[in-house]
């Protein structure tokens, strides 16, 4: 997972004229330990090590072998049934671990391309896009207007900001924003299909950036799933779920409209007819949402009944490699719907930390 974050560049291949980063010396006191099937390389100053399975030992090997990216690229050509373009990816993402490692030297700089100025530009449009979300972009008068109205519950949350409204199009932050982009960027780059969806969306923003990920990547088909009440948060059912109690004078609380929602979608010009809004108390909807399979499931409905309900109802549509994320695992509530759900179907997936509140999961590829 180390590599979910990392922008991936894609070099062109140039036999003829190598390319400045071209050249990648692998240090002397790495050591390789092979057995049949893989190989583990240390550093033995550092002692930090990689362990590689087949294709990462044949990366390895070569690029020992060559001291060149495209030689190696070349060479993995040779051997495996594999996108010339997608395999220069792969290689290049492999020397930068070696590099981080220390295990290879190599002034790795990227030359650029037409393929590698419009991921650049992708990546400029998503930075952007981040921005806008976030409320960066402007930034109002000390003695200003009052921006849209604070919610009691989001009221603390600003002030601690030193801000007089909430800003931005949604309260995830950036840590959270930059997750959703890079786990539907990852989903894109490595083809999992399925639709994104969020769970809890008040004012849109982290189904905003999905959307913003299809529309950057030119994806012609997946959907984005935008789910809330639109009303705000539920009154809870304290029978059967005691501990949401501690919710009950929250009810109808954070409401953002669905026409509210939908002027935001459009606002970014990312409104079409593959934003698809599900209006209505998940107890309701998710039972039959017409959605069909999940590359990337977002959950941000703070109960535990919440949480539950989209869980029992849309995990099991999560394409093996896509991901789950929990935006609330923070709150008591939600980590208790959590944790009961994948010890009843036995979900052993690891959590991985996002910040102080989210966590995710890669539902495994059986
Ligand atoms: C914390 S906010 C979501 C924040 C949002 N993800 C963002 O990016 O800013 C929680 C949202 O969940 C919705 N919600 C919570 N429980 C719900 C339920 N049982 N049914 C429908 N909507 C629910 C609320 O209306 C609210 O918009």
């Amino acid at each position: 997972m180390t590599a979910l974050n990392e922008r991936v560049h894609v070099m062109s291949t140039n036999e003829s004229s190598p390319t400045p980063w071209d050249e990648v010396r692998v240090i002397s006191h790495a050591h390789e330990e092979f057995d049949d099937q893989a190989c583990v390389v240390v550093n033995m100053v550092t002692l930090e090590l990689i362990e590689l399975d087949e294709v990462g030992r044949s990366m390895w090997t070569a690029l020992r072998e060559t001291s060149s990216v495209d030689k190696t690229v070349s060479r993995l050509l040779e051997e495996f049934d594999a996108e010339a373009e997608q395999l220069q990816s792969d290689v290049r993402r492999f020397t930068e671990d070696l590099r981080s490692l220390g295990l290879v030297e190599g002034d790795i700089q990227p030359v650029p391309t037409s393929a590698q100025a419009s991921r650049d530009l992708r990546a400029r449009y998503l930075d952007l896009t981040e921005r806008a979300l976030l409320g960066l972009l402007y930034k109002a008068p000390e003695n200003g207007p009052q921006g849209p109205d604070v919610d009691s519950l989001l009221a603390g949350y600003a002030v601690n900001h030193g801000l007089r409204s909430m800003p931005g199009f949604t309260m995830i932050g950036f840590p959270r924003l930059r997750n959703v982009r890079a786990l539907a960027e990852y989903v894109m780059n490595e083809q999992i299909p399925g639709d994104f969806v969020e769970t809890g969306v008040w004012r849109g923003g982290a189904t905003i950036m999905m959307k913003a990920v299809l529309e950057a990547h030119e994806d012609p088909q997946r959907r984005v799933w935008v789910c809330d009440s639109f009303e705000g948060l539920p009154v809870p059912d304290i029978e059967r779920y005691p501990d949401d109690a501690f919710w009950a004078k929250s009810a109808g609380k954070i409401a953002v409209s669905l026409d509210d929602v939908r002027e935001n979608f459009a606002a970014f010009g990312l409104l079409d007819d593959r934003v698809e809004f599900l209006q209505g108390w998940f107890s309701d909807t998710m039972p039959t949402a017409p959605i069909h399979q999940i590359a990337l499931l977002r959950l941000d409905g703070d109960l535990h009944q919440s949480t539950t309900e989209v869980l029992e109802s849309l995990y099991a549509k999560v394409t093996p490699g896509g991901f789950v994320i929990i935006d609330d695992y923070c709150i008591d509530t939600c980590r208790a719907a959590v944790e009961e759900f994948r010890a009843k179907h036995h979900i052993t997936a690891e959590l991985q930390v996002i910040d102080w509140s989210a966590v995710f999961w890669q539902v495994p590829v059986i």
